[in-house]
């Protein structure tokens, strides 16, 4: 008989993609994707560790789904509670001392042993912590078969950190950089188009540090990655995401100026503007040598657009520091940006020194988004009257209104545009909000679809929907 999973996926971009994994390594067992916990078999909340909120969310959301698990076992059915995701690889234990009704806690690296973890956890009755880095790569494991995932698509090129921001949990939730090999990557690749994506957004925690090992046995790079998959015939976009500004090589800056399916805009966090923040974050950068691959990249493809992840009210953090931070804010004109008050995590070098008020965060945070703010509509409103290429891959709010990325990810409204769906479609944008701009399709551009896509499943959709507000909360 079928079973139902369901999947909550907390966090970036890489739950997002792990979360779509953990479905397909289960469909083989009959699991098929749920949308909603009550009627599920088994539950897994694919989860974030960045920030304290982040791990709180998780032990809220596991409350609720514990009346659901002993209101179904009183009926005489079961529900199985997994905690994957980077709370899982850093709390392991923890977990299921302070919630004993979850059956499963896995980190990020052993996907690929779900099916026998669930197999476990119904024999024993609970129970099964698998934390362990193994040494054979999940990628390797999880199924060839991956399920579409509809115009735009996740695909995860590399994993984990090296970098170790004194801030930051990611190198011990996730481990090790590891890049997946570039015929790897090219077959997943070719699938997802063969399905109906139009678009891929390369991922990794550290994506231009990627060094996959190439079809002639040497060690590729981004750059190198991102001409080959442009070969593709039906991918017409492609993206990557999160990039260090230490690893901007020269090639991938100037692919940048050569490759069309290429998109002109880049996450390039700098995380504060001070030198002496930014050394004590040990980033390994200061805001010049920033400032100069913005402006590299910007004198081979002109119309680059930038966002960037801040912190504020890192230990040490004073007034002048947090000025340099706005300034660095004028200076690029970001299209977008996040914005995040410093949060202690534990085991990490930040956590220990002194900490600043909360009030001082707070003013600090709310300064800086009223500018990020300000210069967001800046930019979509240097938009209006421009015609651009937009993605309409989701329904808006309104009936008849579809929702599409422009090539600088701004989301885009346009009304009556039905036939469009989950095609490339010319809009001139003619309205520019803070965080979204609207527009018309062109009578001259009517009919001209740049491309089909399929429909994607349910499952997919609803962990693909699950992103907008992840992204929001990581
Ligand atoms: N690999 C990415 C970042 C992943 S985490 C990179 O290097 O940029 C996403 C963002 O969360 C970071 O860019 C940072 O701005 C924020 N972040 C990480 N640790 C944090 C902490 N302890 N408190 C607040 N924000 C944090
Ligand atoms: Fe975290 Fe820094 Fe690695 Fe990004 S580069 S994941 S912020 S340690
Ligand atoms: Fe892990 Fe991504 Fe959060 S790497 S800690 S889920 S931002």
């Amino acid at each position: 008989m079928a079973k139902k999973l369901f999947i909550k996926t907390y966090g970036c971009q890489m739950n997002v993609y792990d979360s779509l994994r953990m479905q397909d390594v289960m469909k083989p067992l009959g699991y098929q994707p749920s949308e909603s916990f009550e009627d599920a078999d088994l539950v897994i909340l694919n989860t974030c560790h960045i920030r304290e909120k982040a791990e709180e969310k998780v032990y809220s959301e596991l409350g609720r789904i514990r009346q659901e698990k002993e209101k179904k076992a009183a009926e005489g059915d079961k529900m199985l509670i997994a905690v994957g995701g980077c709370v899982g690889q850093a709390e392991g234990e923890e977990i299921i001392k302070r919630a004993p009704f979850v059956d499963i806690v896995l980190g990020p690296q052993s996907y690929h042993q779900l099916p026998e973890m669930v197999t476990r956890a119904i024999r024993n009755n609970g129970g099964v912590v698998e934390l362990d880095f193994p040494a054979v790569q999940k990628f390797d494991l999880l199924p060839e078969e991956a399920s579409p995932q509809g115009a735009s698509a996740f695909l995860s090129v590399q994993e984990g950190c090296d970098k170790f921001c004194s801030f930051c949990v990611v190198p011990y939730t996730r481990g090790a950089e590891y890049s997946r090999s570039i015929n790897a990557i090219k077959s997943e690749a070719k699938k997802l188009v063969e399905r109906g994506s139009v678009e891929i957004m390369l991922l990794g925690q550290n994506v231009n540090a990627y060094h996959g090992e190439g079809p002639d046995g040497r060690s590729w790079s981004l750059a190198e990655l991102i001409a080959q998959l442009a070969k593709i015939d039906g991918l017409e976009r492609i993206r990557y995401t999160t990039s260090h500004p230490r690893d901007m090589s020269d090639d991938l800056i100037a692919i940048h100026g050569s490759e069309p399916k290429l998109m002109p805009y880049l996450h390039l966090p700098i995380q504060s503007g001070s030198d002496a923040v930014l050394k004590k974050m040990n980033r390994k950068h200061t805001a010049e040598f920033y400032l100069d691959i913005i402006a590299r990249l910007r004198a081979v493809r002109p119309d680059m657009a930038f966002s960037s992840d801040f912190i504020v009210g890192c230990p040490g953090e004073t007034d002048r520091d947090f000025e340099e931070t706005l300034k660095i804010v004028e200076q690029v004109g970001y299209a977008s940006a996040y914005s995040f008050k410093y949060s202690p995590r534990p085991g990490t070098p930040a956590a220990v020194e002194e900490q600043l008020p909360e009030a001082i965060k707070d003013e600090r945070l709310q300064r800086l988004q009223e500018l990020i703010r300000r210069k967001q509509l800046a930019f979509n409103e240097s938009c209006i009257g421009k015609t651009m290429t937009v993605l309409l891959d989701r329904d808006g709010k309104y009936d008849g209104q579809l929702v599409g990325r422009s090539p600088y990810m701004q989301s885009v409204h346009v009304m009556g545009a039905e036939e469009y769906r989950g095609q490339l479609v010319d809009v001139r944008i003619t309205e520019a909000y803070m965080s979204s701009v609207a527009g018309i399709i062109p009578a001259s551009s009517r009919g001209a679809i740049f491309a089909k896509t399929k429909d994607v499943s349910t499952g997919s959709q609803e962990i693909l929907r699950s992103n907008a507000s992840a992204l929001a909360a990581g």
